[in-house]
């Protein structure tokens, strides 16, 4: 039987608007194994969407439903590709936990590719504020040199997404 490509869940990092689901969906076709969102995970498990868990409970505990969901994914072992919400990887057990039991994966952007598509939706509860380019802004100055404790770093600005795939497909 062929090897496994990843012998260990590979787990995508970085900001909102980074790609992380899109381009972890499409990697995980490629690598040939399952694939699986944090926070569509979470969702289901509240029967709410992202904004409405933040609104009816808050964001502490949306953070404690993320922690749950975030360790049984990886618990339940198997090979996988795993994006996780911008938020995730900046609690210090959740970092400890997949710095353990995973290989971490920065996609790292610039602020207008970020911008840009976080714009096109309206899910991101965190950027619901008077002036959200600077929210985002320090978001990046606060969380950056945290991402960059990942195992490994690609950058995902202006290049298209199947570029992308092929990088971090070569990278693992
Ligand atoms: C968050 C990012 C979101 C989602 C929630 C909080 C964050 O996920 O988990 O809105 O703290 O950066 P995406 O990074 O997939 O947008």
């Amino acid at each position: 039987l062929a090897q496994p490509l990843l012998a260990r869940p590979l787990v995508l990092v970085g900001l909102m608007g980074a790609g992380k689901s899109s381009i972890g969906r499409r990697l995980a076709h490629r690598l040939g194994v399952a694939f699986a969102d944090a926070d569509t995970e979470i969702e289901k498990a509240a029967g709410r969407t992202i904004p409405e868990i933040f609104e009816a409970f808050g964001e502490e505990e949306f953070r404690n439903g993320e922690r749950r969901v975030i360790r049984r994914l990886i618990e339940s072992g198997g090979p996988r590709v795993l994006a996780t919400g911008g938020g995730a990887f900046m609690a210090d057990d959740t970092r400890a936990l997949i710095k353990a039991e995973s290989m971490s994966l920065w996609l790292k952007a610039d602020f207008e590719t970020l911008f840009e598509r976080v714009s096109k939706r309206s899910n991101r509860p965190l950027l619901k504020t008077a002036d959200p380019k600077a929210t985002l802004r320090d978001l990046m100055r606060k969380r950056y040199p945290v991402y960059a404790e990942a195992d490994l770093v690609v950058e995902t600005q202006r290049v298209p997404i199947e570029e992308t795939v092929d990088k971090v497909y070569h990278a693992v």
